[in-house]
């Protein structure tokens, strides 16, 4: 299968990308040997997802739990985080791919905090696809962080109660104009969601393979997208066919 042969690219497409701990084990490696590998790999797919004309790409990168893990690894996913954003800057420019991050960045080291900035800055003009890290990333602070902004609006006086609905509380989250993940993917083969995107995967597909993230390729992309693109979302309501047919089945 070639990418020409797919026709229903998801808009969005967001990624929990697991298991560079368990590639590099396997391979009798120190951990940090599958976050290097990892990091090359988000090169490698955010380039192909541009080039499809996916809209958003939205990267589970370090969520705000994984600032539990030991200090040397934190230690070594920052610097390598800091390196990543210096190298990928110019290929942000060179394929039109506009840079933004969500999570509690202020909790990242300066010099990441600095280097993220000037990411965002210089795709500022980009208006091909977005790239979106999730940073220090839990979606129950989003979530609480949303509502804390929102009673702050109420209690002001500058909202209603009333006023309080879906779209002003998608409005309050970190990344306001998001739309939500058509497709989520996650590797290393958990069937979980790991606090990530709570509100926006309500309605997303799923797709979670075996492949650790340092082995995930293009194949392995369009793969998912091949199946994503035979889904009927039905997003509650029946489906089209049923619907056909619905005459039929109701009497009278
Ligand atoms: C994902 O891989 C990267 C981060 C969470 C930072 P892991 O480091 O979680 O790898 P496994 O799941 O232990 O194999
Ligand atoms: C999810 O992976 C977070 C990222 C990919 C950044 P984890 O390895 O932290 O998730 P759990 O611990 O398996 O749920
Ligand atoms: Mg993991």
């Amino acid at each position: 299968m070639n990418d020409k042969e797919i026709e229903n690219i998801p808009r969005h497409i967001a990624i929990i990308m697991d298991g560079n701990g368990r590639w590099a084990q396997a391979k009798k490696r120190p951990r940090i040997m599958g976050h290097q590998q990892g990091a090359k790999v988000v090169e490698k797919i955010s380039r192909e997802c541009a080039h499809l004309g996916v809209e958003q790409l939205t990267l589970y990168t370090f969520s705000e739990e994984n600032w539990q893990r030991p200090v040397d690894e934190v230690q070594y996913l920052m610097n390598l985080l800091k390196r990543f954003l210096r190298k990928e800057r110019k290929n942000l420019v060179e394929n039109n791919i506009r840079f933004c991050a969500i999570g509690d960045l202020e909790r990242l080291p300066k010099d990441v905090q600095h280097e993220l900035q000037k990411s965002i800055d210089v795709s500022y003009n980009n208006d091909g696809m977005k790239l979106c890290l999730a940073l220090s990333y839990g979606s129950r602070s989003e979530i609480v962080d949303a509502t804390k902004k929102i009673a702050a609006q109420v209690a002001k006086g500058e909202i209603n109660i009333e006023d309080i609905n879906h779209q002003l509380f998608a409005q309050n989250l970190y990344q306001p104009n998001m739309q939500d993940p058509d497709l989520l993917i996650r590797t290393g083969g958990d069937m979980r969601v790991s606090n990530f995107l709570l509100w926006q995967i309500s309605y997303s597909e799923l797709w979670v393979t075996h492949t650790m993230w340092p082995d995930f390729a293009k194949e392995d992309l369009l793969q998912a997208i091949q199946s994503y693109s035979t889904r009927e979302r039905r997003f509650g309501k029946i489906s089209a066919q049923v619907k056909e047919n619905h005459r039929k089945i109701i009497p009278g």
